[in-house]
């Protein structure tokens, strides 16, 4: 066999027979890397596909769709994000940054497995030791988890195929070598193989296969973006700046929805499903009147999560006043500036501007606009307002306001959460004759809520 060495960009895979500094393909700087290359013949190259894939021909019309039964975890937010639960094969990617708690979670979800299947867990990271330890703090002693420390791919082969376990867990697949490839762990070629050679193990088996994975400092999947399209799902495991929340966002699901996301609590025993999370953050704020606060429903997915916007207008001191937001999107914010001094007549010209959304979740919903124009002409008119006030619409350049999606469902979780006011474009009857409790002030400009304020 012949070895020759090649530069492979370590971001998407792309090679190069001499190094240069930027990527030619992805255009990253500094990422391509050396590494040494088998040279394969033709019919090991053809031999070496992803996954034996191949079927008969047949018509659309007379092929039979198989509703896949759903594998529930018991774990309330996983299971809603999957889309009812796990399908029989289904390879999942969870990425996150390192002490995020995807073994913690791991091992949750190897729990409640074991208690109808065979889990075997096979750590690159830990000792059998270490990762005991943690199942003791969770409480989890399951006797059909099986654990495994090992790091070369073709024993983790023949340990699957010895122990045949109906659940797989790998942490993690930069720490996996295949010892026939030269470059070492984590590489982009050590990654791409080992997860195809985990494809062409675990998929015709039926096996759920959970594969974690480290990001890079930019939140990046660390490897070959090839991985994402190898597997059924990829999960990415995020946190907030309050380090106690957890927010599981799927990145891609074959078996359901891309846009819900799950919410954990990382606590003393483990990661806990907070099924409520517009409780959770009403918890965390103060109810009195302040200046600069106000609430809207954001959406996350089809879940409207309670969001507190925060402005701060101070006099500037620079020749260019600041202009600064935390959470969502300064451009947005700016354009929202440009409209409160043109159609609400605030001068703006002269101050700081800072906005943050509370809780350091990263919002994009335009049911913010409202909201951000609110809390921005309460501090800067120095007027507090009530905390069961709500700010749910959109806001155009012509200082217009737009409804927003799923109005329906937003007030009804603002009723709920216990609102008394609601501002938002004028809704349809049959929307009006479900509120009980909320009153709905209707708006069309934004004029109209600068005047509310007062
Ligand atoms: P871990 O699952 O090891 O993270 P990862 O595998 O993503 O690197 O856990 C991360 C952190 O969670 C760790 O710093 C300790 C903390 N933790 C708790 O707060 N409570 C617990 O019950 C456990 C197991 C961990
Ligand atoms: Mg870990």
């Amino acid at each position: 066999m012949k070895f020759k060495t090649v530069f492979v960009c370590q971001k998407c895979g792309y090679e190069a027979a001499k190094w240069a500094g930027k990527c030619p393909d992805c255009g990253e700087w500094n990422s391509l890397q050396e590494e040494v290359k088998q040279q394969e013949s033709k019919k090991e190259k053809k031999n070496r596909s992803f996954t034996d894939f191949s079927s008969e021909i047949v018509k659309l019309a007379d092929s039979k769709a198989v509703q896949e039964p759903r594998i529930p975890t018991q774990i309330g937010e996983f299971d809603r994000l999957l889309g009812g639960g796990l399908v029989a094969g289904q390879l999942t990617l969870l990425a996150g940054a390192p002490g995020i708690g995807k073994s913690t979670l791991m091992l949750q979800v190897a729990d409640a497995l074991a208690q109808t299947r065979k889990v075997l867990y096979i750590s690159g990271e830990e000792s059998i030791s270490q990762i005991s330890g943690r199942a003791q703090r969770l409480g989890v002693k399951n006797p059909n988890i099986y654990l495994h420390c090992e790091t070369n791919i073709q024993n983790i082969i023949t340990a699957v195929e010895n122990e045949k376990p109906d659940v797989l867990i790998l942490d993690s697949i930069q720490t996996v070598y295949h010892p026939e490839f030269t470059s070492s762990a984590g590489t982009i070629g050590q990654v791409r193989e080992c997860a195809a050679e985990l494809v062409r193990l675990c998929k015709p088996k039926g096996i759920i296969t959970f594969v974690l994975g480290h990001v890079t400092k930019d939140g990046e999947l660390a490897g070959p973006k090839i991985l994402e399209h190898m597997v059924d799902s990829v999960l990415y495991f995020d946190t907030e700046k309050d380090n106690v929340l957890r927010l599981l966002r799927p990145h891609k699901n074959r078996f359901g929805s891309t846009s819900e996301i799950g919410l954990f609590k990382m606590t003393g025993h483990g990661l806990e499903s907070v099924d409520n999370a517009s409780e959770y953050f009403a918890q965390t704020s103060s109810s009195a009147a302040l200046k600069g606060r106000a609430y809207t429903l954001a959406l996350e997915g089809s879940r409207p999560l309670l969001t507190e916007v925060q402005a701060l207008a101070s006099p500037t001191h620079y020749p260019f006043p600041r202009r600064v937001a935390t959470g969502v999107d300064l451009n947005r914010c700016l354009m929202l500036f440009a409209a409160l001094e043109k159609h609400v007549g605030l001068s703006l010209d002269n101050k700081d501007i800072y906005i943050s959304i509370a809780g350091g979740v990263k919002m994009k919903d335009p049911a913010l606009d409202l909201a951000i124009c609110a809390a921005v002409i309460s501090s800067v008119k120095d007027v507090a307002i009530p905390h069961d006030w709500l700010f749910l619409a959109e806001v155009g350049i012509l200082g217009q306001i737009a409804k927003v999606p799923l109005i329906d469902r937003r007030l009804e979780e603002a009723q709920r959460l216990g609102f008394k006011t609601a501002f938002a474009a004028p809704v349809s009857k049959s929307e009006k004759q479900k509120l009980t409790g909320i009153v709905l002030k209707e708006i069309t400009e934004i004029n109209e809520l600068a005047l509310k304020l007062k």
